[in-house]
């Protein structure tokens, strides 16, 4: 059946952050598709969360060229939701990619040469069956490429038309700096940085990233705002079978101490008496903190996400 969005779907209560100085507006809430949007996901699911995260006003939608899996996958699947079901909406969404990460073999597969980000974009706008993102992030931080290459090829991929805009994820606070620096004096102002925030890991706040951010008018994306379901009810009870702790690699048992889970019960019994969910109050932590432009979550179900729009709805 042909998608239609839905036609209440910008007064359904999502709220819109401006994305620092910039003329961006982002959703609070944006949706990730590192997990439950590969090859080895039900199609039919992916597109049904993609779909609910439209229909409530979720216009942000995060990618990168390793993400699945199997790597690139999950930019397969946007390009499939774009013939499908997304084509017509193509400039009401904001669509970001990036490059950072091994992806092929050899040399020039991985970190931050202008020849990977060059050739990792090209091959990302094929698989999302695009001709531009909105945003290019280089996805890590490479301390052996000078940062002048790096940043000069974002430059470049803007000037392209291959990308509206730029930004960077996980880099240290004082290469940080040099990029908003360069980035400036080059007309292509960083737009966004890309960092883990969340009540359980406050990095970005306690090294000044968030703080440099507010200050030079960089808008701050928090990825894994549910440290992957650890800020939700999903390991309360146990760790269920079809849960990312069961089934993939970066959120092992292990991490399920004792300590925590005293930690996650007090938090959501706390919650509770508020009357929200845990994955709502963490979700609203974060968007409470200066200099926070929007959460990026993940949901393996539209449940979830509904549950975790409750953050501003
Ligand atoms: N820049 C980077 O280096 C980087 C790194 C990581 C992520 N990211 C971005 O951030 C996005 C989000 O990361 P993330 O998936 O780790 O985010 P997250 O929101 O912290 O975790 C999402 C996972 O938590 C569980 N969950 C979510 N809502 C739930 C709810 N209401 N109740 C119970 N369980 C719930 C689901 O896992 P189950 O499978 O257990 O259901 C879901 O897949 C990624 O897709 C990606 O775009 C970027």
């Amino acid at each position: 059946m042909i998608y239609q969005a839905d036609e209440h779907r910008y007064d359904s209560g999502m709220q819109y952050n401006r994305c620092g100085r910039s003329g961006v507006l982002l959703p609070k809430v944006s949706l990730g598709f590192w997990h439950n949007f590969g090859s080895v996901d039900p199609y039919e699911r992916s597109r049904e969360i993609v779909r609910f995260a439209f229909d409530h006003g979720v216009t942000h939608l995060d990618l990168a060229n390793n993400y699945g899996p199997v790597y690139g996958s999950a930019e397969e699947t946007l390009g499939r939701l774009m013939d499908d079901d997304l084509r017509p909406y193509r400039d009401e969404l904001f669509i970001s990619t990036k490059a950072g990460y091994d992806m092929w073999p050899g040399p020039y597969g991985n970190w931050g040469s202008r020849k990977y980000l060059m050739a990792s974009l090209d091959q990302s706008l094929r698989r999302m069956h695009l001709d531009y993102v909105d945003l290019f992030y280089s996805h890590r931080y490479d301390p052996d490429t000078p940062l002048e290459e790096t940043l000069q090829a974002l430059v470049d991929i803007v000037h392209s038309g291959k990308a509206l805009y730029v930004g960077i994820s996980r880099w240290p606070l004082e290469a940080t700096r040099f990029a908003i620096d360069y980035l400036r004096r080059r007309d292509t102002p960083l737009l966004i940085y890309q960092g883990r925030l969340n009540m359980l890991d406050r990095e970005p706040i306690d090294e000044g990233i968030l703080q440099l951010c507010h200050d030079e008018g960089v808008g701050f994306i928090s990825f894994s705002p549910l440290a992957q379901g650890l800020l939700t009810g999903r390991y309360l009870d146990g760790i269920p079978d079809d849960s990312r702790m069961a089934k993939a690699k970066f959120l092992r048992p292990d991490m399920l101490t004792d300590d925590l889970l005293s930690q996650l019960r007090q938090w959501n019994d706390e919650a509770a008496a508020q009357g929200m969910s845990l994955a709502e109050r963490a979700l609203r932590w974060i968007l409470e903190q200066q200099g926070v432009t929007s959460v990026l979550v993940g949901a393996s179900s539209t449940r979830q996400l509904e549950q975790n729009l409750h953050c501003v709805m």
